[in-house]
Parts: C-alpha cells; structure tokens; sequence
C-alpha cells in the first residue's frame, strides 16, 4: 500500500463564528505495530544502573554518615575538621599515631587538650551537615580519659548561624577506650549544619571513630543507606545493578585500585583510600574526596537484592587506568587478582563453612547474593587487555562456567581500538562487550539504528555507560537538560528493537552532589536533604517500567522507526495479557501525527494507558526547585479499532500501553 508521508497544512481556519484559529490539519504518518510478528525476548536485563562513587556518590550521598574523616585516617588527618577556639578559649587537638607496625587501617585518633572552657572541636560534614527537624541522629565515638581531671562536656549541632538545633552531655568517661552512644534530635531542619564537640572545663580526652548517623536509613538498616535516593533507584526497577564503577575500578595507580576485599567486614576496619576523582579535573578540585567504604561490597550485594537487581561487580584486571598512569601488573604476577575475582564468588555465592561464605553470613546474609556475571576491567583498550582477560577468563571459566564475563571495549564508541577489541573478544567468545558512548545528542538520535545490523550470534551487548553531553565530553558546563534526554529516549528505542543482541543498559553516571560534583550530567542530584530525577531520568524511569517481554516491529514506509520526520519508536508485548507497550518519541519541534496500525488481529480493548513526557524547551532542567518541571504525566487516551490516530506532542516522549482484545 502506498503511505503518505507526513504534510501539515499551515492552513491557520476560522472556526465558524469564533474568531479563533483551528489546530493544522496534518495527513497522518503510519505507524505500523506488527503484533503478529514478536521477536526477541528482552532480557530482564535489559535495563539497569550504574553506579560509581563519582560527585560524592557514596560518602556524602548514598552513604549518609554525616562526619567527614570520622576516624582522622585521611593523610592529613584533621581535613574536615577545626579546633573551636574563641577569646580566651585555649586548648590544643593532637593527632596521635599507633604506629605503622601495628598496619591498623585505624591509626590516628584525636587528643583534644582544653586549657580552659569550651574549646572543643568541629566538623563540616560533606559541605555541610543534612539534618531534619525531629529526626534521631545517632552520635557514636570512641574515648578515654587522659589525666585525673574529669573532663566534662557537650556534643552540639549548630545551625548556619551558630543556633543551637540540638545538644547532649558528654557521658563520664574512663582511662579505656570504650564506644559511647547518644542520641540527637535536631530542633529544626538544616541542609548545612555543624558538628561540635566540646569540654566545659580543663581536661584531655582522646577520641576516635566518631559517627553521626541517621536512625532512617533505607530498610532501617544500621549503616545502611539514604532512604531518598535509594527509592529514586527501586522506583527504576532496574535489571541490573553495575558497581563500584567506572574508572574508580582501575585506580589512577594500582595502588589506588579498588580492592573489594578492603570494603567489606566490620565497616571500622575498612581502610581509606583516595577517591580517584579527587585529582582528576582542575576545573573541579575535590582534595577532601575520599574512599571510607562504609558503602562496600556487601552493602552493593544488598543493595542489588533489595531493588530485584542482578549484581555485576566490575573487578580490576591488572591496569591502572590508561587516561592516566597506565600501570600494568605483568602476566605472570596476576594471581592475586584473578583469586580476588574467584573469592569474590566465593564472597557471593559460596556455602556458610567455606571461608569467603563465612564472612558473608557474619555479615548478615547467609544465603547466597547468587552473583551470575563478573565484569573484568572497565575500560581498558589494547592487547594488553585482551592478554590479561584471556587470563581471567581461562582460569574462571574453568572454576565458575556458571558466572558470565563482562568485558570492555575500551572508552570509545569506534575506531581503530573498538574494532580490534570486539574481533579479539569475539574470537575469545567473551560473554557480553561492554560499550561506552559520551557524545553529542545529535550522535544519539543518529545513531538510534546503530545495532540494526550488528551480528545475531556471538557476544551480547552492554551499553554500559551512555549520556548525551550538551556541550562535550566532561565540560563542565554539560546539563541534563530535555534534549539531551529526548535524545537518549530516541536512541534507547533501538537498545529495544535489538534485544536480540542488546541485553543490559544503563545510564552514567548516577548521581551527583549539587555542591560536590566533578562530572556532569548524572542521573540523580541531590543536596544534603533533597534529591531530583533529571529528564534523564525520567526516560529511564519509562524505559525501565515499561519493559514488555518480547519486541515487536514497529515500522513505517516498511522501515523500522528511528527518524524519519524526527519520530522514533519500539514496541513489546507482555507474553500473558498480549498488551502491547508502544514507545514513540517526537524529536520535532511540532507536534506529528500519527496513524497507528496494530496488525495481526490485535485489536485494542478501546482505551491505553498513556505515559508523556515532554516540554517545548529542549533547554528546560528539572532542579532542586522544581524536581517535577519534566517528569511522566499520566492518563487514558482513546484507542479504538486496529488503526487508530495519535498526535504527538512536540518534543515528547509518549508510552501507550494498549491493552488488546482477541
Ligand atoms: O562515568 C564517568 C566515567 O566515564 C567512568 O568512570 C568511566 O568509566 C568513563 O570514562
């Protein structure tokens, strides 16, 4: 049949006695489903996050310990904190050593000195300390007595005015370090408030794994996570949750490298390292950014579990990260690493009596995290990644054929690189290739047909890291605004038409401190208290929820949808119901409409469900102010008879979930 292709009609009518213009007629574009033809299954994978302590994503965000350097280990052991002297207060703070040989992740701790009443000492928390009227914040630290006058003293949480917001009594303390608990339950809200600690006489105490955390956490969890964010990722039900990152993986140095085996046990015996991204960018200096790892691997094995997630751990595999030192452990020394992959499963999977099987349930999990992939390197390029992967995946393969390789192809979308490693690992029979794209949003909506052609068999794909960036790649001046997520929405629609060879995605990175980032965009911001979904996110978030089983053709002037008149579409089916979720994206500056066919017999039941996002500013943000400028509004349209018609709002995102008879 011949299709007439898109022509509105710039005819401005009068309606008959009102004086006002009627909308453009339009000839409608066809828009054919072929419900009769489901494809590929979509992996319940399909869809899944990201995450990396980047922009203050673990301390001071995921990871709501409100004290910075709560045990003084950072190299210079008082970052974070101030002596609180004033007229005629006097004292001293010491940083005492137990000594290298003792090799205690824990060893300095404070000697606070008071020659007179009040000195005491401060904290400035993650650029301020988030606290909620009402809310009960637990105080904990370690102390003794020094000398035979009893010192006496407060803890006290102070406004931005130096308003007292709440106080408690120093409980009597001893000569023996002894852990002390207090409760604070703060007079008002405050997003950047301090924490003091001081003496109401002379005296000398010493002190030393200081915490203030909140009593919500999500799930209630002790040292558990900030429930706000956490609910901003459950409302995502991801497929997958990627983690620690990212570059953090591979550690500017290896002796910067992430070793999972530091973050897990009794967080207090964790050992601090830097953040790799506190150096990384001069335009966004971060020295205070460190790695506590309160927010270690067994919290990520719970974190999956608790939002339905399949945990992908990503391990380093003997480099440093090549942007910048490139260090390379030889072939023959990589043992430990691969034993660090091999324990890791042991960590997730293995029974109670084994070791690693142990820790885990001392922890709190006995049964198993039922861990089924393993990402090896993040993103590494040359042979000599492909020699140290082979490495891995001789040794683990022959182990563990039940855990799956992830494996990378470096930070580039093509190339010369790009290609030589997706022939090396195809070759290698690598499980899944992870890509990673940071481009423009033109590339996005350009590049929406980009796995069209990719080979059917062999590796599957994993869009492991994506985000357009408005201006370049690490600008700061990147934002998340409605086009750059426009055009993600266009691109994912062919993530979905291919589940055939597509079957994980996600979004990087996740989240951002408002007053502490290093990169933008990120899915999530947040301040001390609040946190927003992007438009980024919000296209996620629909993505995500509205997953189907199985995809089915969408096409028009039989082609698949992916531009033509700026429209780009994907459609599934729920196997049970035969509902089928059709996605249509209007990159246009008009609205477009449309005439939709369900062929195949499928008829709708008479109304869909409709989900829209969209705003006529490709420039438009959502902010702290206004968390909601774009996000999902929903209602019921009309769908009757196998062809029905749909506009589609300028730039918008709109899912039909269409229920159908027959
Ligand atoms: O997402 C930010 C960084 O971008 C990741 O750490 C890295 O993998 C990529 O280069």
């Amino acid at each position: 049949m011949k299709l007439v292709a898109c022509i509105v009609l710039a005819a401005s009518l009068v309606a008959a006695g009102q004086n006002k213009p009627v909308a453009a007629v339009a000839t409608p574009q066809v828009i054919t489903v072929r419900a009769d033809r489901p494809g590929a299954a979509i992996a319940p994978t399909m869809f899944g996050l990201f995450f990396e302590d980047i922009n203050f994503g673990a301390d001071g965000g995921l990871y709501p310990e409100r004290l910075k350097n709560r045990s003084f280990e950072f190299p210079d052991p008082l970052m974070g904190w101030k002596a609180m002297p004033g007229e005629r207060i006097r004292g001293e703070l010491q940083v005492m050593d137990r000594g290298e040989a003792e090799k205690s992740p824990n060893r300095h701790y404070l000697r606070l000195k008071a020659a007179t009443t009040g000195y005491g000492v401060w904290n400035e928390g993650f650029r301020g300390i988030g606290l909620e009227k009402g809310a009960a914040y637990q105080f904990s630290f370690r102390a003794r007595q020094i000398g035979a006058d009893r010192a006496r003293g407060r803890v006290v949480l102070l406004d931005v005015s130096g308003g007292v917001l709440a106080a408690a009594e120093l409980p009597e303390l001893t000569d023996r370090w002894k852990l002390y608990n207090l409760t604070l339950k703060p007079a008002a809200t405050e997003a950047r408030a301090r924490f003091v600690l001081l003496l109401d006489g002379p005296g000398i105490i010493e002190l030393d794994e200081l915490s203030l955390f909140p009593q919500e956490t999500w799930k209630g969890r002790k040292n558990g996570l900030r429930p706000d964010l956490v609910q901003l990722l459950a409302d995502l039900k991801p497929g997958f949750l990627r983690f620690p990152g990212g570059c953090i993986v591979e550690g500017r140095h290896l002796e910067t490298r992430y070793r999972w085996k530091q973050t897990v046990g009794e967080p207090a015996g964790r050992r601090l390292i830097v953040n790799r991204w506190n150096t990384e960018f001069r335009h966004r200096p971060t020295p205070d950014y460190y790695q506590s790892f309160g927010l270690g691997f067994y919290e990520y094995f719970q974190l999956s579990e608790d939002l339905g997630a399949e945990p992908l751990p990503i391990l380093n595999c003997g480099m440093a990260c090549q942007f910048n030192s490139a260090e390379l452990v030889p072939l023959d020394a990589l043992d430990p690493y691969v034993q660090d992959a091999l324990d890791l499963i042991g960590f997730a999977n293995g029974a109670t009596n084994t070791r690693w099987g142990r820790l885990r349930a001392s922890m709190g999990h006995p049964k198993p995290f039922n861990l089924k992939m393993i990402g090896i390197g993040n993103e590494q390029w040359g042979e000599q990644y492909i020699e140290r992967y082979e490495v891995f995946a001789r040794e683990l393969s022959r182990r563990h054929p039940e855990v799956k390789l992830v494996s990378g192809v470096g930070p580039f979308q093509s190339g010369r690189e790009f290609d030589y490693l997706w022939r090396r690992l195809r070759e290698l029979k690598s499980d899944i290739v992870d890509e990673h794209y940071y481009l423009s949003p033109k590339w996005f909506r350009d590049n929406a047909g980009r796995y069209d052609n990719y080979p059917r068999s062999g590796p599957k794909v994993f869009a492991g890291e994506y985000a357009a960036q408005s201006v370049a790649i690490a600008s700061p001046e990147n934002r998340n605004n409605w086009e750059c997520a426009l055009s993600e929405a266009a691109f994912i629609t062919g993530l979905e038409r291919n589940a055939e060879v597509v079957t994980m995605s996600s979004y990087a990175p996740l989240l951002a401190h408002v007053d502490a980032w290093q990169w933008t965009p990120n899915l999530i911001w947040f301040d001390n208290l609040r946190a927003f979904g992007t438009p980024n996110y919000y296209v996620q978030k629909l993505f995500s929820t509205n997953r189907g089983d199985r995809v089915l053709p969408v096409l028009s002037e039989g082609e698949p949808l992916r531009g033509r008149n700026g429209i780009y579409a994907s459609a599934s089916r729920i196997d049970d119901s035969g509902e089928i979720i059709l996605k249509l994206v209007n990159t246009a500056d008009e609205p477009r409409e449309a005439e939709i066919r369900l062929s195949g017999g499928a008829e709708p039941a008479g109304t869909a469900r409709r989900s829209l996002l969209s705003d006529p500013d490709p420039a438009a943000l959502n902010s702290l102010e206004e968390p909601r400028r774009i996000a999902p509004a929903s209602d019921v349209i009309e769908a009757t008879g196998r062809n029905f018609r749909y506009s589609l709002p300028a730039r918008s995102f709109t899912v039909l979930r269409i229920p159908v008879r027959g």
